[in-house]
């Protein structure tokens, strides 16, 4: 068997689909383009069926993201099937996912079929998708909950009917890694065919368990982990990708196992992902926190500083945790902030450069130190801000008089320039009232606000991100200033501007 575990990244589709974890278009392309820079094998690029621009975004990662597999999520149907043929076939390596679910409760109460009409339907969905490709995962859903006997005779129905991937998902996060690791040994012993599939994982995080049960996946046989960056994805997440990854580097003796990850792009990744949902990773997360590599007392920093070893099991180099070291300044010019973009990855044409330049050249003026991080707030709010600018935040004038607090906020938009005063309980509450009522969203209510600082100073830049919700839509929006009443009405505009441009996906029905 072989040593190499295959990383499937489906970060844009079971993390995406996770309420407060939506992207748009070019936020999906570009973390895909994270995820091709990062190296995983395949990415799940979204669910072609269901939305029209969850098929768009599918489309566009086949036809722009060279390396990694492309893959698309379908239901046991011909419809999806077809759906997701359309939205892969443009990528030079394209897999199409059909998926049933296999537990009783899910046969009976969900879908209303026998065992033996689910396992038929499966084998009509993998043959269906193989005309396509010979590139065809299939899925038991919620496999950790069916009967053992029964998802052999599943698999073994669906690797005779062409499927070249087997995943074994435990789609509740119900099991733990003594019991999973028995089940996969299971399936490799009682599947005749089973050496003919590459068998997977794909584990949620209910109860803590889906790194410790992939992983334990992992020593039975199977060869390929499905995971997201950060662990996004439907209730507590999926198997965070970073983690098992740097599991099985950290412990390579132990597992004996290789993955294609380049691991310093693993920060990179987990940056941009919080930067596009707006939702940070808890500080003491594995990996990626913010505290992950933070020695705090005495007796681990004079450790630390005698031999890292004493208590660094990896080194934070080594996920491409750069630090904030301050790069370039106010002199710095096109050429060196060019080389520094690149460097944190970034391959920007002319005018993304220009425009990225521009908005540095002004930071740089205002603060003495400019980070990485803050040059890489520059490129997304600048250079990649898109076609999401149905407003612009033109002016904002604030005043604090004894009256309580007023705000004049000045929106352009196709060229024409608005302006409304109004007043509220506070300086945000007053402007954001203005702009709800400039755009026609009174009725939309702020869910959840944040602001904090990118880099350190009090000149540092601010990012404040904002859940706004309008009827059954929820938005994240997203925005950053030197000063932070700035930062949260852009980011108060830019929710608007999502709220504005956001489909509503309707819920897919799993009755076949
Ligand atoms: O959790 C799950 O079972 C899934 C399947 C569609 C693979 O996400
Ligand atoms: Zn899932």
């Amino acid at each position: 068997m072989s040593d190499r575990i295959i990383i499937f990244d489906t970060t844009l589709r079971d993390g995406e689909q996770a309420p407060g974890f939506s992207m748009n278009l070019q936020e999906k392309i570009e973390l895909a383009r994270q995820l091709q820079r990062l190296k995983v094998d395949v990415i799940e690029a979204g669910f072609p069926i269901s939305s029209p621009g969850d098929f768009e975004s599918v489309k566009a990662v086949a036809q722009q993201i060279e390396g990694p597999q492309i893959c698309g999520l379908a239901r046991a149907r011909n419809e999806d099937i077809d759906c997701c043929w359309e939205a892969v076939k443009d990528s030079a390596r394209p897999r199409i996912h059909t998926f049933i679910a296999t537990s009783d409760v899910h046969v009976e109460k969900k879908l209303r079929k026998t065992r033996q009409e689910v396992k038929e339907i499966a084998v009509r969905a993998v043959e269906r998708a193989k005309k396509y490709t010979d590139n065809v995962e299939f899925s038991t859903e919620d496999a950790a909950r069916t009967d053992w006997d029964y998802i052999c005779e599943v698999i073994e129905a669906a690797i005779n009917a062409g499927a070249t991937t087997i995943n074994v998902p435990d789609t509740v996060g119900y099991s733990n890694p003594w019991e999973i690791e028995n089940l996969f040994r299971y399936i490799f012993e009682n599947v005749p065919n089973v050496r003919k599939a590459i068998i997977s994982c794909h584990c949620h995080n209910d109860l803590g368990l889906a790194v410790a049960n992939s992983l334990a996946t992992v020593r039975a046989g199977a060869r390929q982990v499905e995971c997201t960056i950060n662990g996004i994805g439907e209730r507590a997440g999926n198997a965070s990708l970073e983690e098992v990854v740097m599991n099985l580097k950290t412990r390579r003796e132990f597992f004996g196992f290789e993955t294609s990850i380049d691991t310093s792009q693993i920060y990179p990744a987990s940056r941009m992902l919080t930067r596009f949902t707006g939702v940070s990773v808890q500080p003491n997360k594995a990996v990626v926190g913010a505290n992950a590599f933070a020695h705090e007392a005495g007796i681990h920093q004079d450790g630390v500083l005698k031999e890292r070893t004493t208590y660094e099991i990896m080194t934070p180099e080594s996920v491409g945790w750069t630090g904030q070291g301050m790069v370039l300044g106010k002199h710095s010019g096109r050429h060196a902030f060019k080389a520094r973009l690149e460097e944190l990855g970034f391959c920007l044409n002319e005018e993304e450069l220009e425009k990225a330049f521009e908005a540095f050249k002004v930071l740089a003026d205002l603060k003495k130190t400019v980070f990485d991080e803050d040059l890489i707030v520059i490129v997304h709010q600048q250079a990649l801000s898109g076609d999401l600018d149905r407003y612009i935040l033109h002016d904002l004038m604030i005043e604090v008089g004894k009256n309580g607090p007023s705000a004049t906020v000045v929106l352009r938009s196709n060229g024409d320039t608005f302006q409304e005063s109004g007043s509220g309980d506070g300086a945000l509450d007053a402007a954001f009232s203005v702009i709800k009522k400039m755009t026609g969203l009174e009725e939309s209510v702020l869910t959840n606000y944040n602001c904090s600082s990118v880099t350190q100073g009090t000149d540092a830049i601010a990012q404040s991100t904002i859940s706004l919700r309008y009827k059954q839509k929820e938005v994240v929006g997203r925005g950053t200033d030197t000063d932070v009443v700035r930062a949260s009405v852009k980011a108060f505009v830019d929710a608007v501007n999502r709220l504005l441009m956001t489909e509503t996906r309707e819920p897919v029905k799993d009755i076949v």
